[in-house]
């Protein structure tokens, strides 16, 4: 098995070579567009004249041309109307970029080229239609099929808004000719879900454990055609896992070997997110009523780190009038699992999870908290310091007074076994593959579902209905100025 695998990454080392090296004969199809991600910056802002700016979206694919060859750019603007064209970014890496093997060894192949697009200026809620291009230096264009997105309300806008949130899918074959890294067998139904569904999904977070590739580099090219469908009509956002970016010494805060000494280079290259710096892969991104805080548990996010000051920050800006959504992303599981491993472990969570970042929920009032990493479908109550908040299991109505938090991380790779144990905050448990979707009626509206992957249907599912008076009311510590109770002023007035 072994054998016949090093045989096929050396075919595909030399199809990979010529397609770098040969000129101007490359086939379309090796212009394959892998996603598109959309985000609105934090720079969004609304002017006083009718124009709303900031709003941008952003394109990636990759091609077997270089900067020395040809000129890559987007030829997009309003369905129907006139097109313009708006250069592209170029990047690639080479085998010296990657940090062990099999990355650098028997699992390169050259990547070719990453081309990023920014498409800025978007009106909100507009139809746009796009297509890649590369004009040879001889003059000729090669050119993809033309594809469309709709552009993003803008920020606060209330209107229906709908969200997919998954974890460690990966990629497989129809016809299980994949032989080596083939536990993904739950991803091709994850993915043809929400192809089926894809006029009912505005925005799609995949949180983590994103292709499994562990170093067999040519892998991102599988996965990338398999989501391409969504990828390119809807954002693709990501976040950091431990397959993406652990490798011993290399300043990842897990000292293995899961990203199969990619050390996190392809996923940072690949996909565009909102970050800071991309090597630190933690950012918050807003889509109309929503605002998403997405955490990087593969560095450090205890009080004192970097990341906590972020996570802090992306969680107290929000204007809950406009923004009344708050939802917090991450791969493995800072909150409460009771799989078996972490159950084994005694934390129910990552150990050090939830020790800083409980208080942070609980004062920034964090509707729900959600992961992957462990691959099954979990739903707590509304909960803090290990305690359910509110007996209510289907209908919240007015304030949680705590945090919900679910695992969602049966996206695509082999199951994860529950504890025996069912600690009485866990109150929905699936050992299948499924993925979450968050539909927002308005402000005050909220749908939670989980679908199985195996049928789109409804498994388990809650109702969050309030009004922005019931995000301002205190409850425990969440706002400890409030509380006569623990102030140092208690009794001086
Ligand atoms: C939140 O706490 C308040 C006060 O204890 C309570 O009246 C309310 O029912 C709680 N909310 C839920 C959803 O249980
Ligand atoms: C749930 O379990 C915790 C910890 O064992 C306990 O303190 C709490 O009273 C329990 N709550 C209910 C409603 O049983
Ligand atoms: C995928 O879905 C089909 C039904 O549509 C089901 O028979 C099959 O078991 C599913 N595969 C996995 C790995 O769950």
């Amino acid at each position: 098995m072994r054998v016949f695998m090093a045989l096929l990454m050396v075919f595909w080392a030399l199809v990979s070579l010529e397609g770098v090296i040969s000129h101007g004969v490359q086939p379309l199809s090796r212009i394959a567009i892998h996603k598109t991600v959309f985000a609105i910056d934090n720079d969004a802002y609304i002017k006083a004249s009718p124009s709303v700016l900031g709003n941008k979206m952003t394109v990636t694919w990759t091609s077997g041309y270089g900067i020395s060859k040809a000129e890559p750019f987007v030829e997009w603007g309003p369905k129907g109307e006139e097109q313009k064209r708006s250069p592209a970014a170029t990047l690639t890496f080479n085998r010296n970029s990657m940090c062990g093997s099999p990355a650098r060894t028997v699992g390169w192949r050259d990547p070719g080229f990453i081309h990023t697009g920014f498409l800025k200026e978007l009106w909100p809620n507009s139809v746009y239609t796009y297509k890649l291009g590369h004009k040879l230096f001889d003059g000729t264009y090669i050119w993809t099929q033309t594809y469309q997105f709709k552009a993003s309300p803008y920020p606060g806008q209330n209107s229906l808004q709908r969200v997919v949130i998954f974890g460690d899918m990966g990629k497989d074959e129809y016809d299980g000719s994949n032989e080596y890294n083939n536990f993904q067998r739950g991803s091709l139904n994850t993915s043809k879900q929400l192809i089926n569904d894809l006029k009912n999904i505005d925005i799609v977070f995949h949180i983590g454990d994103i292709c499994y590739a562990n170093g067999y580099v040519s892998q991102w090219d599988q996965f990338t055609s398999q989501i391409e469908p969504i990828a390119s009509s809807v954002p693709y956002m990501i976040a950091s896992g431990n397959h993406e970016r652990d490798w011993p010494d290399t300043g990842s805060f897990y000292g293995n070997m899961d990203s199969g000494g990619e050390c996190g280079v392809l996923a940072e290259t690949m996909f565009f997110v909102p970050a800071e710096n991309r090597a630190k892969f933690w950012y918050s991104t807003d889509y109309g009523m929503f605002r998403f805080c997405i955490a990087d548990t593969e560095h450090d996010w205890r009080e004192g780190s970097e990341q906590y000051i972020f996570i802090e920050h992306c969680l107290a800006s929000v204007d809950r009038q406009k923004q009344p959504w708050l939802i917090f992303l991450a791969h493995r599981v800072l909150g409460y699992s009771s799989t078996a491993y972490y159950t084994n472990l005694g934390s129910f969570s990552e150990p050090m999870g939830r020790d800083d970042l409980q208080k942070l929920w609980q004062k920034y009032k964090v509707d729900i908290a959600m992961y992957g990493h462990v691959h099954s479908y979990e739903r707590t109550c509304p909960v803090y310091q290990n305690i359910c908040t509110s007996k209510e299991r289907k209908f919240y109505k007015r304030s949680l007074n705590g945090t919900i938090h679910v695992v969602a991380g049966g996206g695509g790779a082999s199951l994860s076994e529950f504890s025996t144990i069912q600690p009485n905050w866990s109150i929905y448990r699936d050992f299948d593959y499924g993925f979450v979707k968050l539909t927002a009626f308005d402000h005050s509206n909220l749908l939670f579902e989980y679908k199985k992957s195996r049928d789109g249907k409804v498994y388990d599912s809650f109702r969050i209905s309030r009004d922005y008076r019931d995000i301002l009311a205190c409850t425990v510590d969440s706002c400890p100025s409030m509380n006569m109770a623990s102030s140092p002023y208690r009794g001086r007035f």
